[in-house]
């Protein structure tokens, strides 16, 4: 049997990084999506091919004469991919206590490890696969557990905003709790023009998880504070983004950068972005997601063109993003 699966990327539009901290975050899946085809394999080994994930940064040095050749890419972003597909199989199959041999290949039509919830897409559409072909109709709420367990193991912390969304789809107002995340499902009165701007990324999501993790060790007080700030900020968003008061959500995502920043978690080049987005019109920008180079999102009604082109000068790859209700779903299956 073969199966493809498929699940949203998401942007942020409030709270990350206070997520993990408890603290509520406003985020929407985009009609960008990433693809897990799975086919049965006779033994027990598991072989996973992505040869198309828009990892960037590919070197080929041709040595004298052209015979021979080196080529230097970014392995790690290809390897921490995989690991993701690796521990969704590991956990959905002792959740199940069944354990079968897969050929899994991704594809994406989103660039991976950018902050726009790649993991998370390929845990949740990996753990949706391995269940169907282990003849195993999950619920929904279970694909979203044992994806977040997933990215919790792989990335040692994550809160379960990227898997949720991932899995339902839609614009969802997500505060975690035990024994499972308070959800609301919000339906916006308007659509949001929202230009997204993407760079290369410096440092990875476990790795700036662990960085804010410290700065809250080292000044606690300063860093629950920008964290409840956050989740004040994410509150007063909330009724604005289901009304579409626009001049109130772009105020907002100015202060939610401000903290972000304050957190550490921006970068040069993810500023230059932010500031001539609002420069060029944009009622509000703010980095999405974890930081460290990724992505940005700026709010631009009737300014799409101006804030897209401002970003491109300063070095920023842009693209406009639709929101979309649909979370993962079963593409084909084939006996
Ligand atoms: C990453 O997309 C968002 C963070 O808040 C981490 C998380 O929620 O797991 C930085």
């Amino acid at each position: 049997m073969k199966i493809t699966v498929s699940a949203p990327g998401k942007v942020t539009l409030f709270g990350e990084h206070a997520v993990v901290y408890g603290k509520p975050a406003l985020v929407s899946a985009i009609d960008r999506r990433l693809y897990v085809c799975m086919e049965e394999r006779n033994d027990s080994c598991v072989k996973v091919s992505a040869l198309d994930l828009e990892i960037t940064g590919l070197v080929l040095t041709f040595k004298e004469g052209f015979k021979e050749y080196v080529v230097e890419t970014d392995c790690d972003r290809i390897v921490e991919a995989m690991g993701y597909v690796r521990k969704a199989i590991e956990i959905t199959s002792k959740h199940l206590d069944r354990k079968k041999g897969v050929n899994v290949s991704i594809t994406s039509e989103m660039p991976v490890g950018a902050g726009l919830g790649t993991s998370a897409a390929i845990a949740v559409s990996t753990v949706a696969a391995y269940a169907k072909l282990a003849g195993h109709e999950l619920k929904l709420e279970e694909i979203a557990s044992l994806a977040h367990a997933t990215e919790l193991e792989v990335q040692g912390a994550a809160s379960p905003m990227d898997t949720t969304i991932s899995t339902f789809g839609g614009t969802i107002y997500l505060k975690p709790g035990k024994p499972k995340p308070h959800l609301e499902n919000l339906n916006l009165e308007k659509a949001l023009p929202i230009v997204v701007g993407h760079t290369e990324r410096e440092a990875r999501t476990g790795e700036i998880l662990k960085r804010v993790r410290a700065l809250r060790k080292a000044c606690p007080r300063a860093v629950d504070s920008a964290m409840k700030t956050i989740g004040a900020i994410v509150e007063e968003a909330k009724p604005a983004l289901v009304k579409g008061d626009f001049a109130a959500l772009g105020m907002l995502m100015n202060m939610n950068h401000g903290q972000l920043e304050a957190l550490g978690v921006s970068t040069r080049l993810l500023n230059d972005m932010v500031y001539s987005a609002r420069s060029a019109g944009a009622l509000g920008s703010k980095l999405t997601g974890a930081g460290g180079g990724g992505c940005v999102i700026a709010l631009c009604p009737g300014k799409v063109k101006e804030v897209s082109v401002a970003m491109k000068v300063v070095g920023g790859m842009p693209f406009e993003a639709s929101l979309s209700g649909c979370g993962v779903r079963i593409e084909s299956m084939e006996p």
